[in-house]
């Protein structure tokens, strides 16, 4: 299995309003919409999409009929679902506003993301399998540490650190086993636990192989021992920049995977490489409504990387 992405997977309600709301106020919605998400079923079929890499989904749905439309979401992406467990509760579910900048605000209600503590036997083999390893905090911390122990020595773990928390404190145990982290300017803070981004970078980097910063429309800094990066971004005018985190996470890895290479032997230009062809899809994502169902296919960004050089 070239990707196995370890994570959240949730039925999305999305509501377009003006502008988001302020605590205490009301606004009225133009459009609802229910769509599949989750963190880590958003990452997994961008990896999908990306090309022709087997990838399989671990997590879990609940025993609601969500659950069934979820698990057949991913499976007619082509996406290997004998990880993905039915637990005994409602799905999970996400609460997305969308304003008319394209910004969102997003409430998760974990639900079946939750209840799971360990992986079991085919979700194990699955992991042991992987060439890449893809993460994310949207399921308990337990599971992507004990994903990211049982990886081959020679397979990649990528960690996405969105829901941001604090990942540089005494006795933390998770950055260790992680050989690329993710995150974004927030995430970066939360996760070092420092109030500047330069700081961050120089708290968080020196803790993984490599560390990749996205940074919306103004592209991605990705830094590798000593070496630096930046990667641009796809100039585009944004309708939702819903699951475009996820997109590029789930490209990046799908490159990873395709590389042939080992965390063992990365270098800049390869990171440099996934990098771009994440932001790339992410663009293209930003530009459709939606999580999952805006993702790209490797064609489709293809034919909008020609049309934005034409
Ligand atoms: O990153 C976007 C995703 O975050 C949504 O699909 C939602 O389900 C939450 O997990």
């Amino acid at each position: 299995m070239s990707v196995v992405v370890v994570g959240s997977i949730n039925q999305d309600t999305v509501v377009r309003v003006g502008r988001i709301p302020s605590p205490g106020e009301t606004v009225l919605a133009s459009a609802m919409v229910r769509t599949a998400g989750g963190k880590g079923a958003n990452q997994a079929v961008a990896a999908r999409r990306a090309g022709r890499e087997p990838v399989a989904f671990v997590g879990a749905v609940g025993n609601d009929g969500e659950g069934a439309t979820l698990r057949n979401a991913l499976i007619e992406d082509g996406i290997d679902v004998s990880g993905l467990s039915r637990v005994d509760g409602p799905s999970g579910m996400a609460l997305i506003c969308v304003d008319d900048t394209a910004e969102n605000t997003i409430v998760v209600v974990p639900g079946a993301n939750a209840v799971p503590s360990v992986l079991n036997a085919a979700q194990r083999s699955l992991v042991e399998a992987a060439i890449v390893v893809l993460t994310q905090l949207e399921i308990r911390t337990e599971l992507v540490q004990e994903a990211a122990a049982l990886r081959n020595t020679q397979a990649w773990h990528v960690l996405n650190a969105a829901p941001s928390g604090p990942l540089v404190t005494d006795g933390a145990v998770l950055l260790p086993l992680v050989d690329v982290l993710v995150v974004n300017e927030h995430e970066a803070l939360d996760a070092s636990g420092v109030n500047d981004l330069d700081a961050a970078v120089a708290a968080l980097a020196p803790r993984v192989r490599a560390l990749i910063l996205t940074l919306g429309p103004r592209g991605s800094l990705v830094v590798c021992g000593d070496e630096r990066m930046e990667v641009p971004a796809l100039a585009v005018d944004p309708v939702d920049t819903t699951g475009a985190g996820d997109t590029f996470c789930g490209v990046f890895a799908a490159t990873l995977g395709a590389s042939g290479r080992s965390p063992q032997t990365v270098d800049i230009a390869l990171l440099a490489q996934a990098a771009r062809a994440g932001a790339a899809a992410a663009a293209l994502a930003v530009t459709r409504p939606g999580a999952q169902n805006a993702v790209p296919t490797a064609d489709e960004v293809a034919a909008f990387i020609e049309r934005t050089n034409a």
